[in-house]
């Protein structure tokens, strides 16, 4: 056997297998090898493929692992529009549809098929041949966006079906989730970020399904559980046991799937999961009863909107009635102050619910509340529990006093201040407030700034209580054993911290910029303002006029930089961050060509390309003095256009004249 045989031989074998275990893993929770073992084989896969393009397979397990190449998405129509499902919130209106059906069908007998609702979104996916070739969001019902590269990293979604009897081609629909687990560790990485918290899981999954690199998508780790079979041959003729020969060919379907004989059944269900749902690992909102033969259900049809064969029996949000105590105040990285309602602890879906936040100020008004008070607290989608009202019958002439908001900063004392006509109110001490001075580190050290690893809030916290640290500059003094005497710290972790901070020295100019955290200066105009100045020291010495002439800032940053330069505080920081040994300028790659080719020229790049990748030719346009731009308007220049450039975006470019470019011609005119 040559070589290269071997190699294929071996892809196979290990593509097969990490589909099974993959399987295993997601959607029989029944994993046979441990974690370092699938790693091991999927990192063997990985080299291999990288050693073998020739084999290259859109199925191979690797794919999971997403890529950075940025997605477009094409709308895409449905073969069966895709409809949702009339809702019903009583036991009442329950047995109005039961009734319904029942007379529809002439008295014949029926079945009921209970499902439990995921609060997700929802997906359509196509399988041809046993392969997924097509994943599709709901989208206006009509036609959705193929958002296929993202959802094939979800692990639950099997690419390739076992076992046989599938249909040679067949629609699946079910629902993609963010299970809380996820949920709660990407809002506290947001959290650290300073990024806007998603308020549930399906926000996070329908937000991380609509991500243009799926590279993210894959570390979100999504979840997806399949409900409805659709096609011109189906495996059998009612809608619970197509949905289990479903199960058998890969498909994780959901356990709690149950056929009902009578409406007490369905009641009996309903009840039995309006509590044990808050035992599941995904968010859920509801029942779902459906008729099961599929020869009734193309009987009774459809309204215009809804099946009458299907309906929705939704769950009550959770509601408490309990004592306010006291009101405290959080004071966030920006000085926003928060007001918390603290009260008597009460059982909430699930959980012991002691406090919820009251946003700001006007919300908190606006409830009119009185220590002491009865008031209601609800936790419906939203994982954050909140006071909806105040039972106005349970106040007494005895009552405590009006909640007013406070005026000095509950952290350092200063007097609180608001901007006229915004909702917050906040501390204006930037420079010695803790809360405020610890987020600035915080951010100093976040992924996208110096990303120093090992360094989390909880550490930063602990350094600055300390004292050991009172700003990013002291960062770089820290010793190791300055950090492994602390309690919680080993050694092994201080000689991380120390390594990772020792190599945000070689972090380039732009992210420090980014870094130091000058108000309104962002990631993208950090770099803009890295290539336009070159250094810190030419930024520091700019003037009003000089910073507004570079392309994209405006007045409202250039004020900020200027004022942030006028605080002798900042100056001082960035001149011990220069000593320090950072990049305080722009180190040009001798084999870089820049040229001003593209000066002016708005360009759009679509389609997949065969000489360099995506990323490749953004770079290059950069480097030659054009801009990207994401979507093809009027202003666009001219289109990028690689193979398969998607049909909405040739429409487009063609409707307004804009010209396309093929890469040979893109690279003819930058040579
Ligand atoms: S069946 C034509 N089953 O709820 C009927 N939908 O409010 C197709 N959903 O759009 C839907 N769990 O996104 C069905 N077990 C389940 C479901 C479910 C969640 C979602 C789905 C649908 C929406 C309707």
């Amino acid at each position: 056997m040559t070589e290269t045989m071997t190699a294929k031989t071996r892809i196979e074998q290990l593509r097969s297998e990490l589909h099974r275990h993959n399987h295993n893993y997601y959607v029989l929770n029944a994993p046979e090898i441990s974690d370092f073992e699938f790693d091991r084989l999927m990192r063997e896969l990985q080299e291999l493929e990288a050693q073998h393009p020739e084999y290259y397979d859109p199925m191979s397990p690797t794919v999971r692992v997403g890529s950075d190449i940025s997605n477009e998405f094409v709308q895409v129509a449905h073969k069966y529009p895709m409809l949702s499902l009339g809702n019903t919130y009583s036991f009442d209106e329950v047995s109005d549809f039961y009734n319904r059906v029942q007379k529809s069908l002439g008295s014949e007998p029926f079945e009921l098929c209970c499902e439990i609702k995921y609060d997700g979104v929802s997906i359509s996916l196509t399988y041809e041949e046993g392969r997924l070739v097509r994943a599709v969001t709901r989208g206006d019902g009509v036609q959705g966006d193929d958002v296929t590269a993202n959802v094939k990293t979800i692990n639950s979604i099997p690419l390739v079906l076992h076992d046989e009897g599938y249909p040679r081609e067949f629609e699946i629909r079910g629902e993609i989730l963010m299970p809380w687990e996820q949920f709660d560790r990407l809002n506290r990485e947001r959290e650290a970020q300073e990024e806007a918290l998603f308020a549930n899981p399906r926000n996070a999954a329908s937000g991380t399904l609509k991500l243009q690199n799926s590279a993210v998508v894959a570390s979100r780790k999504l979840d997806a559980y399949l409900y409805y079979m659709l096609g011109d041959t189906l495996p059998d003729t009612g809608h619970y046991e197509c949905l289990q020969h479903a199960a058998q060919w890969g498909f994780k379907v959901s356990p709690a799937m149950r056929k009902c004989n009578t409406l007490d059944e369905v009641f009996e269900y309903i009840n039995y999961w309006d509590t044990e749902r808050k035992n599941l690992p995904v968010a859920t909102d509801g029942i779902v009863i459906k008729v099961n033969s599929l020869a009734q259900q193309r009987l009774l049809g459809y309204t215009a909107k809804v099946p009458r064969w299907a309906i929705a029996y939704k769950f009550q949000a959770e509601k408490a009635v309990t004592r306010l105590g006291e009101i405290t105040y959080q004071v966030g990285r920006t000085g926003t102050v928060t007001p918390v309602a603290n009260f008597d602890p009460v059982q909430l879906s699930g959980t012991m619910v002691r406090r919820a936040t009251l946003h700001n100020a006007d919300f908190m008004e606006n409830l009119d509340l009185h220590i002491g008070d009865m008031v209601f607290v609800e936790k419906g989608g939203e994982i954050i529990p909140k006071i909806t009202a105040v039972d106005l019958d349970a106040r007494s002439f005895m009552m405590g006093e009006k909640v007013r908001f406070i005026t000095r900063c509950p952290e350092c004392g200063t007097p609180l201040m608001r901007v006229e006509g915004e909702a917050a109110i906040f501390c204006p001490n930037d420079v010695t407030c803790p809360p405020q001075i610890k987020g600035r580190i915080e951010h100093f050290i976040s992924r996208k700034a110096m990303n120093i690893d090992g360094l989390g809030a909880e550490t930063v916290d602990l350094l600055y209580s300390v004292g050991l640290i009172h700003d990013a500059a002291d960062l770089y003094k820290l010793r190791i054993p300055d950090i492994s005497r602390l309690e919680r710290m080993g050694y092994k972790s201080a000689e991380n911290i120390i390594r990772s901070i020792e190599r945000s020295r070689e972090v380039p100019f732009e992210r420090v910029l980014f870094a130091v955290g000058i108000r309104f200066v962002g990631e993208t105009v950090a770099k803009k303002l890295a290539r336009a100045f070159g250094s810190m020291e030419r930024i520091e010495n700019a003037t009003f006029e000089e910073l507004v002439a570079v392309d994209e800032i405006g007045e409202k940053i250039a004020l900020s930089i200027l004022r942030f330069f006028s605080n002798e505080q900042c100056r001082t920081l960035v001149a011990r961050l220069k000593e320090a040994g950072l990049q305080m300028e722009v180190v040009e790659d001798e084999s870089i060509v820049r040229t001003d080719k593209l000066a002016g020229k708005n360009i759009v790049i679509s389609g997949v390309f065969a000489q360099h990748s995506r990323n490749e030719y953004k770079i290059m346009i950069e480097q030659h003095g054009g801009t990207n731009v994401s979507s093809i308007s009027g202003k666009t220049s001219f289109v990028l256009a690689g193979r398969d450039m998607g049909p909405a975006k040739l429409e487009k470019a063609q409707k307004l004249g804009v010209p396309i470019v093929d890469e040979d011609t893109f690279l003819g005119m930058i040579e």
